[in-house]
């Protein structure tokens, strides 16, 4: 990457020009001040501020019970160290799906209280009134297709969407309702690799996927199970390319042993 590229900040466009000439789009998600310093210094193209944040930093079962004011928070410390990254958030679990008034409420906070660039929420044509409101007020959006974690008492499994024929051309409409409705992005999570190849090469926006194969514009990865901070969970699109369980797990053990036997602090660790 161009010195140029690596500062001039991220922008919905520029992710389309990406995707035009081939170039491929990094995400992860963060939630914090601290992560989110290193990841943009690092050069990621997008970061999400995914509610994810309820499983992994609140240890929630689903992603159910995270609110706004939870996603305003985590937004909020991933803002202020951001300097080139796009910054999206999710909108969590039933602040948009009612009625496409309070979506643009739940929007607007997300924007005006966070200073972040874009929103994402979960589902196609079902939402597409609060989609199209939104996007009239000039709020950004990605779109959120296949496995939507949100829906999951829906579904009752996490396991890979749109394998038979009716499931999968109905993600495809969804995904070329939202490009036509105005979104810039979609992620897609865990369908088949073929459909996501489809998906991408059947819309002009990015295809950023998660568990949906190589042939997308772009990948994501919820950050904790990357950097193998999460043991738990192994799905097969996961690469860990880190065992910080491991790491954390040593640094605590030798902690609590040095401070058990008086070796820390020594004398140069004290005034
Ligand atoms: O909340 C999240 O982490 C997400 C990713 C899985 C895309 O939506």
């Amino acid at each position: 990457m161009s010195t140029e590229g690596k500062t001039r900040p991220v922008t919905t466009h520029r992710l389309v020009e990406m995707k035009q000439r081939g170039e491929k789009i990094t995400m992860l998600t963060a939630y914090d001040y601290s992560t989110a310093r290193i990841m943009d210094e690092a050069g990621m193209d997008v970061i999400l501020v995914g509610d994810s944040a309820a499983n992994v930093m609140a240890g929630f079962n689903s992603t159910l019970p995270i609110t706004l004011d939870h996603m305003i928070y985590h937004a909020q410390s991933v803002v202020r160290a951001v300097k080139r990254a796009l910054v999206v958030v999710d909108l969590p679990f039933g602040t948009y799906q009612g009625n496409s008034k309070e979506a643009l409420a739940s929007a607007v906070r997300i924007m005006t209280e966070t200073e972040a660039n874009a929103i994402k929420l979960e589902g196609g044509v079902e939402i597409i009134e609060s989609v199209q409101r939104i996007l009239s007020a000039g709020i950004p959006i990605m779109g959120h297709l296949g496995l939507t974690p949100q829906s999951i008492n829906k579904f009752g499994t996490y396991s890979v969407r749109a394998k038979e024929e009716a499931e999968a051309e109905k993600l495809l409409r969804d995904a070329q309702l939202l490009e036509k409705t105005g979104c810039f992005g979609v992620v897609v999570e865990k369908i088949p690799a073929a459909l996501g190849t489809k998906v991408a090469q059947s819309l002009e926006i990015p295809v950023i996927s998660i568990g949906a194969g190589g042939g997308c514009d772009g990948q994501v990865l919820v950050v904790h199970d990357m950097l193998g901070i999460t043991n738990e969970f192994s799905p097969r699109f996961l690469r860990r390319y880190a065992d910080l369980y491991g790491v954390m797990t040593d640094a605590f053990t030798h902690y609590i042993e040095d401070v058990k036997s008086g070796d820390f602090p020594n004398d140069e660790e004290q005034y």
